[in-house]
């Protein structure tokens, strides 16, 4: 559909380009530091580096100019702003509700909106967007509105990171916000839907969509799977509203975060709906928190929900990333709302949070990844993994979805092989997979050793002699089967009974991308 303000969009996009307003500009205007402490909500070393580049040119640049107007959120002088947009003009971003209205007499002129460069890389290769959104608390000055339309946070790069970048037809971003997720999914999706309880947040999206060239996506009002029903969608991602908040009078209810929902309940929603709407073969990334009670582990509760889900029956691979302490928890999103901490308002949305919790007997918070895939046939065991990977990430510049999408390749083709099967191919180790020795001093063979994965998940996994010696022996020449023979003979031990101790080993590794199957197996 045709944006109604295409001409005025377009206008805006070739200001920006001609002003380069790009991150890398952002950076060398301020520099890293200035940066940093942008990230911390605090803008005054930007804004001393911009006084400083004034004070040397004698005047402002048109980059200079809109960084302080729409990432720094100050006022800035109306001919400053008409030279930094010489097509859109005031008029054109006061009717796209970047700024307040100008007229003549005005000697300032504010910003409505938040307006940044975005760059990333992914699968795909290198892009970089501008997003606009809601102004954030560093410019209103004071705490956002329960309708705020978020712009790019950490969860938004999460899960962009996570996304599984494979041609597909269909895509559906739950929860857009400012589109974020459903401009990634339409790098490489034909066609995209993207649905938001928010109509604001659909017209920033769409406003967005356009402003980047995107002319896949499609906008729907509604909540959670309503505006989807009886279609299905070949992949499916949402950093949902999954903020746990207590639905107490007075408790603010921010709709970038909370889903009006008890608890953990919307997350659960989730989890059990969105096998329906994934096509044969479908893939639905999203993010969320579970609620560690006295009586039942996180983990062991996002278990139960998959085991409530009967039709269709998904794969799931659950990925917890970190537990908070219900108090750090309360911390966190209360301090998120934009409340000062040690202010009454605070003590008083702490006990709100705490009353919650311990009325529902909830101790600690999970969060994490959860990955569902519907498979193209029925299957009798579906893949059922969850665990915790708390420790920091391997290194890879573009995200965790090529890993991920390995990993599932590798555990379909392992567990659609019997032992036999298994034994009779060759593997490769991954080229970022090492192993690390540990020797007591003066020691020939060493205590312990470890796998370390240098990309996904940065895996560190002990392995015995054994192990070791299979998986480096893995060249993708000897099968699995020969491997262990030699090895037996070597150690001096059993070959059926090496064999069938390191096959499961083998397996596990081959789930984590660590051990690859060769072309010919
Ligand atoms: C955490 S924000 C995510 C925004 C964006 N996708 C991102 O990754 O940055 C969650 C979004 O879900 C929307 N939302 C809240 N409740 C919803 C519901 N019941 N159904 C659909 N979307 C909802 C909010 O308006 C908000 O835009």
């Amino acid at each position: 559909m045709t944006h109604p303000h295409r001409d005025l969009i377009a206008a805006l996009r070739s200001d920006l380009t001609a002003a380069g307003f790009t991150v890398s500009a952002l950076s060398g205007l301020w520099g890293p530091d200035a940066d940093a402490a942008l990230h911390r909500n605090q803008r005054v070393p930007a804004l001393r580096a911009l006084a400083r580049l004034r004070s040397t040119l004698g005047r402002s640049t048109a980059t200079a100019t809109l960084a302080e107007l729409f990432v720094l959120g100050l006022p800035v002088a109306p001919a400053q702003l008409a030279e930094a947009l010489p097509s859109l003009g005031l008029q054109g971003a006061a009717e796209l509700r970047l700024i307040s209205s100008v007229d003549e007499r005005d000697e300032s002129v504010r910003p409505v909106a938040d307006l940044r460069p975005y760059s990333f890389i992914d699968q795909l290769g290198v892009g970089s967007w501008w997003i606009v959104s809601d102004l954030g608390e560093l410019s209103l000055g004071h705490a956002v509105g329960e309708d705020h339309v978020l712009g790019v946070g950490g969860a938004s790069l999460t899960l962009s990171g996570l996304m599984i970048q494979r041609p597909v037809d269909t895509a559906l971003d739950l929860g857009t916000g400012c589109g974020i997720q459903a401009m990634h999914a339409a790098r490489h999706a034909r066609r995209v839907v993207a649905t938001d309880i928010s109509a604001r947040a659909l017209d920033i999206a769409a406003l967005n969509a356009e402003l980047n060239g995107f002319e896949n996506i499609e906008f729907r009002l509604g909540s959670l799977f309503e505006p989807v029903a009886d279609e299905t969608f070949d992949q499916i991602v949402s950093n949902p509203p999954f903020v746990i908040t207590p639905r107490a009078e007075g408790v603010p209810s921010y709709e970038y975060r909370d889903g009006g929902m008890v608890g953990d309940a919307l997350v659960r929603h989730v989890v059990r709906h969105a096998g329906e709407y994934l096509a044969p073969g479908g893939i639905a990334q999203f993010l969320g928190n579970w609620e560690y009670t006295h009586v039942e582990a996180g983990l062991d509760r996002v278990r139960v929900w998959l085991d409530e889900t009967t039709d269709p029956i998904v794969d799931a691979w659950v990925i917890e990333r970190d537990v908070q302490h219900i108090d750090e928890y309360a911390e966190t999103w209360i301090r998120d709302g934009g409340t000062t901490p040690a202010s009454p308002q605070f003590d008083r949305l702490y006990g709100a949070w705490l009353n919650d919790f311990e009325h529902r007997g909830v101790e600690r918070v999970g969060f994490g990844y959860v990955l569902l895939r519907r498979p193209d046939a029925a299957t009798p065991s579906p893949l059922r993994r969850l665990e915790q990977v708390h420790g920091p990430l391997g290194g890879s510049g573009s995200g965790l979805g090529e890993h991920l999408n390995d990993c599932l390749a590798g555990h379909d083709w392992q567990a659609s092989r019997s032992d036999a099967e298994l034994a009779s191919s060759t593997l490769v180790v991954a080229s970022d997979v090492t192993v690390e020795r540990h020797y007591w001093p003066g020691d020939d063979d060493p205590t312990a050793m470890i796998l370390r994965q240098g990309g996904g998940f940065g895996r560190q996994n002990p392995v015995d002699t054994g192990l070791a010696a299979l998986v480096g022996a893995c060249d993708g020449e000897l099968t699995v089967g020969a491997i262990c023979a030699a090895l037996a003979q070597l150690l001096s031990v059993d070959e059926r009974a090496l064999e069938a101790e390191l096959l499961p080993h083998v397996r596990s590794l081959i789930d984590d991308a660590m051990l690859l199957p060769t072309a010919a197996s």
